[in-house]
């Protein structure tokens, strides 16, 4: 048996900035509503035809490659999070074997949302583990901007997302004290349709359905999120999962070096700092600039705290994700 550990980190986020004053001219909104419930102050919005959920995830991955101090045909395995993939299929796993030029390597898309990331570092860990791959590339990628609905009807939903991607490189770690430690994956689809996009889906049946006369009240291909509801969950979902990554391997919340939380809200983060009683050094956040990216959340964070010097050798970095689904769950590393 091996261990895995992150050996190389790349993000992408498009150029163009959307302020919260830019999303007030489409909207009944305003600055101080999204600040105050969400800390969002600006995301990245993607101008169309200038990338794709796909094309942005390949330049995290080149990023991530790089840093691995890997050639890219030594990648064995693609893993791919997005809930905004091109295509309703094939998914984005293809396009990056495609688009990257790697050889024919297995590519598996991941549809856990805010918690792709999360799911997709387990997934790879187990491979390499196992001693079936070497170096697995792991991508979160999302493309929100141009599914959601911009008029005051969606404005719960479509001022906390934004667009962007992150890339890992999971390596082969030999010493068994070091790397990914665990990982803990749950789901509850009881609540499944609380964040839920349901149009386009084969539930809907019949294509006419799908694209038949458009009614003008049908919400159903635009994203839904019982916004209370998820809050109430995610902060208990973030901590047990936390704790349990925690305890499987006797460390407790002061053993923490830095917290990677999805960047789902704030507020959300502030509450788990406060009840595991860390310092702002020991959590990362950057929902500010980008918003809620779901999928790509995680390692954009990561890679911008690695970049900044945040995460060093030796250091016990956690990363904790909760979303649609409901999924959650956690992952321990030593660094
Ligand atoms: N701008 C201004 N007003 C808005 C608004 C916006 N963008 N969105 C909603 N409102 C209004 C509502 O219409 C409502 O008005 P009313 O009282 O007249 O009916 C009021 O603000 C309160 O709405 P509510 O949805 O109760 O606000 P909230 O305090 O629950 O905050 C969220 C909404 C979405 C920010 C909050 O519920 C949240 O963060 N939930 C978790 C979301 C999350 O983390 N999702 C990702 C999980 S991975």
């Amino acid at each position: 048996m091996y261990n895995s550990k992150i050996a190389g980190l790349g993000f992408f986020v498009p150029e163009n900035v959307v302020t919260n004053d830019d999303l007030s001219k489409i909207m009944d909104t305003n600055d101080e509503w999204i600040q105050e419930r969400t800390g969002i102050k600006e995301r990245r919005h993607v101008v169309k035809g200038e990338d794709t959920t796909t094309s942005m995830g390949v330049k995290a991955a080149q990023k991530a490659i790089e840093r691995a101090g890997i050639d890219k045909n030594d990648i064995d395995f693609i893993v791919f999070a997005t809930l905004s993939p091109d295509y309703y299929f094939p998914g984005p796993g293809v396009l990056v074997q495609r688009d990257l030029g790697l050889k024919t390597v297995g590519a598996l898309d991941i549809r856990n949302q805010c918690s792709g990331f999360v799911y997709g570092v387990s997934v790879a860990d187990q491979y390499i583990k196992s001693g079936m791959y070497k170096n697995v590339l792991v991508i979160g990628s999302e493309l929100h901007s141009h599914g959601l609905d911009m008029t005051t009807r969606g404005r719960g939903v479509s001022v906390i997302f934004g667009d962007g991607a992150g890339a890992a490189v999971l390596t082969r770690e030999e010493d068994p004290k070091k790397g990914v430690l665990s990982t803990h994956l749950h789901s509850e689809g009881e609540h499944a349709e609380e964040l839920s996009l349901i149009a386009p889906g084969m539930g809907k049946r019949w294509v006419t359905d799908i694209i038949g006369d458009a009614d003008p009240e049908d919400t159903s291909y635009y994203p839904y999120m019982n916004g209370q509801f998820v809050f109430k969950n995610a902060v208990v979902r973030f901590s047990e999962v936390i704790m349990e990554g925690l305890q499987t391997n006797n460390l407790t919340p002061a053993d923490i070096d830095m917290l990677i939380p999805h960047q789902a809200n704030l507020r959300i983060s502030q509450f788990i700092q406060k009840k595991f009683g860390l310092s702002d050094d020991q959590v990362f956040n950057n929902i500010m600039k980008y918003g809620n990216t779901t999928a790509a959340s995680i390692p954009i964070a990561l890679t911008e705290a690695w970049e900044a010097g945040k995460v060093k050798e030796d250091d016990l970095v956690v990363l904790a994700a909760f979303g649609s689904g409901f999924t959650w769950g956690s992952v321990i590393i030593r660094w």
